[in-house]
């Protein structure tokens, strides 16, 4: 059963204007080691970067009310599978959430051009017979 989905659309001008003005501040801050590492290592890493941070915001918006907890950015991590699939990893509140809430998995896509990256997350609960 789905509970809950969310779509996000970054700039990814933006994104790398952050990342320039802020520098390392901005993307230890939003990001997780495991991102900025799959990012750089792509010839267009805001591209990545931008889609990740979508990612986050849908995730909070599939959870609904994530904007009334203490919630870190890197309490939600995007990780690939070897397919390229992305999967989410959750820390912190928003795995507290995903617990409260008994949601089961998280289905999550990605794309990006040069200019936008967007994302949507669906919530699962698995049906109890
Ligand atoms: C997935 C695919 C459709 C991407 O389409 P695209 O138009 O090139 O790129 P988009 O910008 O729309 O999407 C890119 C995102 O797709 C997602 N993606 C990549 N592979 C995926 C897969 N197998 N399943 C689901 N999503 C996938 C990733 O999140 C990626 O963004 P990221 O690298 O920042 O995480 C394309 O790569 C494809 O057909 N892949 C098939 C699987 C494949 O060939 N794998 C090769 C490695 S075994």
């Amino acid at each position: 059963m789905i509970i809950g989905t969310g779509i996000d659309i970054v700039e990814i001008s933006r994104v790398k204007n952050a990342t320039v003005n802020w520098k390392d501040k901005f993307l230890k801050r939003v990001f997780t080691n495991k991102e900025i590492g799959y990012s750089k290592e792509r010839p267009y890493s805001y591209q990545h970067l931008a889609a990740r941070f979508a990612a986050k915001e849908a995730v909070l918006k599939a959870f609904g009310d994530g904007w009334n907890k203490r919630v870190e950015w890197t309490d939600v991590e995007i990780w690939n599978e070897k397919s390229g699939k992305p999967i989410v990893k959750l820390y912190g509140n928003v795995k507290k959430m995903k617990e409260k809430m008994k949601v089961d998995d998280i289905i999550i896509s990605l794309s990006h051009t040069r200019t936008y990256a967007v994302a949507s997350a669906i919530l699962v609960r698995n049906d109890k017979i």
